[in-house]
């Protein structure tokens, strides 16, 4: 089999290694939508309503640019850090995506495997197609952190996560609906809910028909801060609060006991439209004042993007439609070479842009493009 997991060192004479495998991240991307029929990757690649946000999150990258620092003296740049108390390898955790079996048969499984081959961690979905015992089952050190709903049955999912080995909860708050998907619409998207139903088959957990009610229900009970607050405290773990974009957001989500955020806007699939995650995160970062982690996902695509958004305040991204593309292209050979041609870029970006570690990594690393 062709490995694609590895880059070999170049042979003497020759200037980059000769790949065998995926060089690059778009041939994975290429290599993932050549597998899924149309549906399936309107299902992935697309956002809501006119997809505005959607593209707002890549054209906000493009706003800035890396200073270089010429004759810095740095080499070996070390992108290890942690987040939450997680050991990470790189700044990279991925983000929770549902539906995974919809584009390999490893699904969530073989994400947190290729997490645990490279040092990085995952945040399983509450809607995956495995539940949240098999995926620990397979990388307990990758799949500590387990997402869901502040839906009814969040207690008893919770008490779930935490007997299967998960140590935070990731609760999404940006979702007290599903956006409007106007290419499901248009496809008339009907994928099979056992794709979405991993952790539907425990006692008092609601049946996957349920949950697709609630999600695409206009008129099911919505919660507020206080009760996410009542519902957590009575949970023993920490929990992060996914969807922030606004100064308002991430001071009732730490007023409520949040021990982290995830600046998000869902990859563009809720509110559109939306503010660019990474045009939120300043503001973001500001008003946690230090207090909390903070993680940013929705339009990171590159090493580079990972160097901004740590720039301009976040701890580390979550990697959504980048780990999907790994998933469907190779499973886990292609999510761990995802990750590991993501981290071999930010090295390289930090290595040019004199910074040794990523606490080095500031606001002075940036400039703004002329518009
Ligand atoms: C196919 C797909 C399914 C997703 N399912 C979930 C989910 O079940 N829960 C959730 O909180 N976020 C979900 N998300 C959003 C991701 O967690 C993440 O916020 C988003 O993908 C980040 O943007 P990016 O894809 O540009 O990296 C999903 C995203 C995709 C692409």
């Amino acid at each position: 089999m062709t490995d694609l997991t590895s880059t070999p060192p170049a042979a003497p004479g020759e200037m980059y290694p000769q790949e065998t495998g995926f060089a690059v991240l778009d041939e994975i991307r290429d290599a993932a939508l050549e597998q899924l029929s149309p549906e399936v990757v309107d299902y992935l690649e697309g956002g809501a309503g006119t997809e505005a946000t959607l593209r707002a999150n890549r054209g906000a990258f493009g706003r800035w640019a890396i200073k270089p620092r010429p004759m810095s003296g740095v080499s070996g740049p070390d992108t290890g850090t942690e987040f939450l108390g997680l050991p990470l390898s790189a700044p990279v955790l991925t983000a929770p995506f549902g539906g995974d079996g919809l584009f390999h048969d490893g699904g969530q499984i073989a994400v947190a495997r290729a997490n645990a081959a490279c040092g990085t961690a995952s945040i399983v979905p509450e809607a995956g197609t495995f539940s949240y015992e098999r995926v620990a089952e397979a990388a307990p050190a990758a799949a500590r952190i387990a997402q869901l709903h502040p839906f009814e049955h969040f207690e008893v999912s919770a008490e779930r996560a935490r007997r299967a080995g998960y140590t935070t909860l990731c609760v999404t708050v940006d979702c007290s609906t599903a956006g409007f998907r106007v290419r499901n619409r248009t496809n008339r998207f009907s994928p099979d809910l056992a794709y979405f139903a991993g952790n539907q088959d425990g006692v008092g957990t609601p049946q996957v028909a349920e949950m697709f009610e609630r999600l695409l229900g206009l008129s099911t009970p919505s919660w507020d801060w206080g009760r996410l607050a009542e519902a957590t405290s009575r949970c023993a773990l920490p929990w992060i609060a996914k969807g922030v974009l606004t100064a308002d957001a991430a001071e009732q989500a730490i007023a409520a006991g949040a021990a982290a955020l995830v600046v998000s806007n869902h990859g563009g699939r809720q509110l559109d439209p939306a503010p660019a995650s990474l045009d939120a995160l300043p503001e973001v970062a500001a008003a946690a004042a230090g207090r909390v982690p903070i993680a940013l996902d929705s339009g990171v695509r590159t090493g580079s993007d990972i160097f901004t958004a740590l720039a301009l305040g976040a701890d580390a991204v979550l990697i959504g439609r980048l780990a999907a593309y790994g998933l469907a292209a190779a499973g886990e050979e292609g999510v761990r070479r995802t990750i590991e041609l993501l981290t071999e870029e930010l090295r390289t970006v930090m290595m040019l842009a004199g910074t040794a570690s990523v606490s080095d990594i500031d606001a002075n690393c940036l400039t703004e493009r002329p518009r």
